[in-house]
């Protein structure tokens, strides 16, 4: 027995290093079949209550489905009103008792985050689950009102923000769970702490997503130790690669090429799903991908002390309250 799951967490680790069999349908099925007896129970998220950022579609909307499946009530935080009841009306003509409803969320916008978590302490007594799942790859360097790099904005600041936020809401929950939506593309970047808003060399959307995604990543433990004392866990993963609005229209050339391949979207979300509402609780702190914790990097050159992640962590504080906010 002990040689078969050797064996089989030999192969797991093989498809993990090979990327593309790995990250494709083809590693989550192999995987799926031989993962342990913890899918998440009927029902285990019955009483509960979810936000999903960007839920409006792939990755973000099935994984509103899921937990909506699983009994829960989930909040799709979106930016746009129409496209988020839009993804209500489809979660519900699949299942008609999905309890989904829509918060305006425009996760790049601090006044949005702000008014979002005001309107969460006005509707809610608790927040069990917030799950960072919006994400964007531009073309071109665009900068926020507040003078941010988008994506820097959308999957770094945003995120932070809205957690500390709502953190009193997490804090009143059982078990809450933060689970960030990384990307294995994060494996080619450094921590981008000298120039987190990318204005020092030229820009490409690409590696933007990519570094806020291994900024991600490199919170993540400093985050789960900061909300520890609140009994908040907090989690990152990465899905893989799914077929997906945003991966058609971002990244067409791969799409084109990789199609047949891809995962769908329920796929790429299963371990955000599972993070939620498996028993017991995952450990937190961790990277995650297809339900086991992965190693943060591949490439020495990617490693980074203690010292710049918490130097990033700063950074990211400052930017979110800036000094006319701080308390004198
Ligand atoms: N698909 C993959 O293979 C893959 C691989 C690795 C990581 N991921 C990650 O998975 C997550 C979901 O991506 P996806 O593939 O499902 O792409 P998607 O279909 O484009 O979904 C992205 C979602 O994010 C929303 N969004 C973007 N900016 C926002 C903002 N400022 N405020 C609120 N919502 C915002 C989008 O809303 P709008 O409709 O308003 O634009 C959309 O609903 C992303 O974080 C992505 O980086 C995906």
């Amino acid at each position: 027995m002990r040689i078969a799951s050797d064996a089989i967490s030999f192969l797991d680790t093989v498809l993990d290093r090979t990327i593309a069999p790995g990250y494709s349908r083809v590693g989550f099925r192999m995987r799926k079949r031989h993962w342990p007896d913890n899918d998440p129970r009927p029902e285990s998220m019955r009483g509960r209550t979810a936000l999903v950022t960007g839920a409006n579609s792939g990755i973000g909307k099935a994984t509103a489905a899921a937990l909506a499946g699983l009994g829960a009530t989930v909040l799709l935080g979106v930016r746009d009103l129409e496209r988020g009841a839009q993804a209500c009306r489809d979660i519900q003509a699949t299942d008609p008792d999905a309890d989904v409803s829509v918060v305006r969320c425009d996760i790049a916008d601090p006044v949005s985050v702000t008014e979002c978590a005001a309107t969460l302490a006005h509707r809610l007594s608790r927040l069990d689950v917030l799950i960072h799942n919006a994400g964007v790859l531009p073309d071109t360097r665009q900068e926020t009102a507040e003078g941010h790099e988008l994506t820097l904005a959308t999957h770094v600041l945003g995120p932070l923000l809205l957690t500390e936020l709502v953190a009193p809401l997490l804090g009143a929950a059982t078990d809450p769970r933060v689970i960030f939506v990384a990307s294995g593309g994060m494996y080619t970047q450094r921590l981008a702490v000298d120039d987190p808003e990318y204005r020092e060399s030229p820009y490409q959307g690409v590696t933007a997503y990519a570094r806020t995604k291994r900024m991600q990543v490199a919170l993540t433990p400093l985050l789960a130790a900061h909300y520890a004392p609140r009994g908040i866990s907090v989690s990152s993963m990465h899905p893989g690669w799914a077929d997906t609005p945003g991966v058609a229209t971002s990244l067409p050339g791969f799409h084109r090429l990789t199609k047949p391949l891809l995962r769908d979207a329920a796929e790429g979300a299963d371990t955000v799903v599972w993070l939620a509402a498996t028993e017991p609780t995952p450990a937190s702190g961790h990277f995650w991908h297809d339900r086991r914790s992965r190693p943060e990097h591949y490439l020495r050159r990617t490693r980074y002390s203690d010292e710049q992640a918490q130097r990033l962590w700063r950074y990211c504080r400052d930017a979110i309250h800036p000094a006319s906010d701080q308390p004198s």
